[in-house]
């Protein structure tokens, strides 16, 4: 047997985690928890430790069928979009608010269900979430659509105007990396846009999206309004997308099930906003204070272990820093060293499952046998729970699948590049565009690189941030349409012109 440190062995649960955890499998309907008509449930793993925890429901058909029936009604008799816009931001504010209050819990839950550090989650996650809401709430009493006279009649002769109105139902399918982030990113719009909805969230994840449920109730929303299922992804997730009733779907996870949702979604024709998979450039000019931004760059790749879609891992340094950077990097080893998530002091969890575990190991070792060599990490630590070292891969080529897919973990393959045209070619040489960092102080170069780059998002000296009021999302195959701020509440929404003969 092997003798596992001290250091890599999960701490205990708190007593209002373990209460959660001893909870029926159960579905939010209505405002209330009903079980399956099944029996079916799935296992619910603590990465840090590779041990079950509870289980959930795995919805079946019928499920799906009675939570989009329960949606569809609370849409169409209008007991949501028929309340003022005011009650409407106030009772999302409401939920914040007990979000807020809920925050060291939901942060264990979170913890403990995804492997990331409980100070992450309480310090990122759960607070991000709260924002989230609070800054969609207020867009509720704010949409609005415009008067617009027709062209082709005699001026007066017609009134009409544009309304711009809720989608109908939604459907929500949301990833495992920010579990209530992605929550709050998809029911914030869809409630300030008037929808009614259904939320699915990842089989891996699904404890803060369950004790959400809780607060929706609490906060006093009509039944129906909000409704959460879990369960697999090809089962309930790909019901919700084929639903005849579902009339939006919003989706984050990977370009691979993206791309077959919005095929599935075509018999329907449902609107569909995708939030996919990203391979996103760092590049770092010559200019920089070398100390400063190494770190920088750090971050950008090893938070949340790399599992974001905007993890910076591809580095591109310039030759003449190159090195520098990367030692840099090297010094920040044992601040992103991965930890159980329930140690006060770790920066970096555990990944997520054992399958992305070994989907991220079986990366590193593809890049070795392609003829790419390890700068630092690429091991793994000998432990029950799901931990890989942060990793730095050097001589690495364009062809090579660890510079071209993504990786989903604490992994960055840097290059070397001489002057800003060659850059902005590598930057762009990707079938993903979702994010990219420049760091310089030339603001010339900086905004020159901020136009060619072919991303959603250009950080200039940062990275990862995302930002309630600013659009967020992909170019290329990152993604179809764009989330938060005004243009993710109007993602929630039609237009309608009404044309009248006076
Ligand atoms: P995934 O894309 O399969 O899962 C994301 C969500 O989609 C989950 O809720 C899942 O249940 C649901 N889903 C899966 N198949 C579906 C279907 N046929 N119809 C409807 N919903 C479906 O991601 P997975 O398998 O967990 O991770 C694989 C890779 O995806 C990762 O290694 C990473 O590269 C990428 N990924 C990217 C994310 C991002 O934020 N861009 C988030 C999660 C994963
Ligand atoms: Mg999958």
């Amino acid at each position: 047997m092997n003798k596992i440190a001290d250091i890599y062995q999960q701490k205990p649960y708190s007593d209002t985690a373990q209460r959660m955890l001893l909870r029926k499998p159960q579905i939010f309907i209505n405002n209330e928890w009903a079980d399956s008509t099944g029996d079916d449930t799935l296992a619910v793993i603590d990465p840090s430790s590779g041990r079950e925890i509870t289980r959930i429901v795995e919805a079946n058909s019928e499920d799906v069928n009675r939570a989009v029936a329960a949606a569809r009604t609370a849409f169409d008799d209008g007991r949501w979009t028929g309340l003022p816009a005011i009650a409407r931001e106030q009772m999302i504010h409401k939920l914040a608010d007990l979000i807020e209050a809920h925050t060291d819990e939901l942060a264990e839950l979170e913890a403990i269900d995804n492997g990331k550090p409980i100070g992450m989650a309480r310090a990122v996650d759960i607070p991000a979430a709260v924002n989230m809401f609070r800054y969609t709430a207020g867009w509720a009493t704010k949409i609005s659509g415009e008067t617009i006279e027709p062209m082709s009649t005699p001026g007066g002769a017609f009134h009409s105007y544009v309304r711009r109105e809720p989608a109908g139902v939604a459907g929500l399918i949301v990833p495992w990396n920010f579990p209530l982030i992605m929550v709050a990113n998809k029911v914030a719009p869809a409630l300030a846009a008037g929808c009614t909805l259904v939320l699915k969230p990842a089989e891996q994840t699904s404890l803060t999206a369950l004790r959400f449920a809780d607060l929706v109730a609490e906060a006093g929303f009509p039944p129906g309004v909000v409704n959460v299922i879990t369960g697999n992804g090809h089962l309930a997730g790909d019901l919700l997308v084929k639903h005849p009733d579902v009339d939006k779907i919003g989706f984050t996870g990977s370009t691979e099930i993206g791309k077959l949702i919005n095929r599935n979604a075509t018999d329907t024709l449902k609107y569909v906003t995708l939030e996919l998979g990203g391979k996103s450039p760092v590049i770092i000019l010559p200019d920089v204070d070398v100390s400063e931004v190494s770190p920088g760059a750090a971050q950008a790749v090893f938070f949340n272990s790399g599992q974001i879609c905007v993890a910076g891992s591809r580095l591109y340094a310039h030759r003449s820093i190159f090195d520098r950077v990367l030692e840099g990097i090297a010094e920040t080893a044992d601040f992103w060293a991965p930890r159980p998530s329930l140690d006060p002091e770790g920066h970096a969890g555990a990944l997520v499952s054992k399958e992305q575990y070994e989907r991220v190991r079986g990366y590193i070792e593809a890049g070795k046998k392609a003829g790419a060599a390890i700068a630092m990490g690429g091991d793994a630590p000998s432990a029950d729970g799901y931990f890989v070292n942060p990793t730095v891969l050097v001589d690495v080529k364009p062809e090579m699948s660890v510079v071209r897919e993504e990786i989903f973990g604490p992994v960055v393959v840097a290059q070397r590049f001489d002057d800003l045209d060659e850059v902005a070619k590598q930057a762009n040489n990707s079938v993903y565009g979702l994010g990219a960092s420049v760091w310089t102080k030339d603001l010339t170069a900086m905004h020159k690189l901020a136009a060619k780059i072919k991303a959603g998002t250009v950080w200039g000296n940062s990275h990862s941030l995302i930002d309630p009021a600013l659009p967020f999302g992909g170019y290329k195959e990152s993604g179809i349409g764009r989330e938060q701020g005004r243009y993710g509440v109007e993602s929630f929404t039609q237009l309608k012109s009404v044309i009248i003969k006076l």
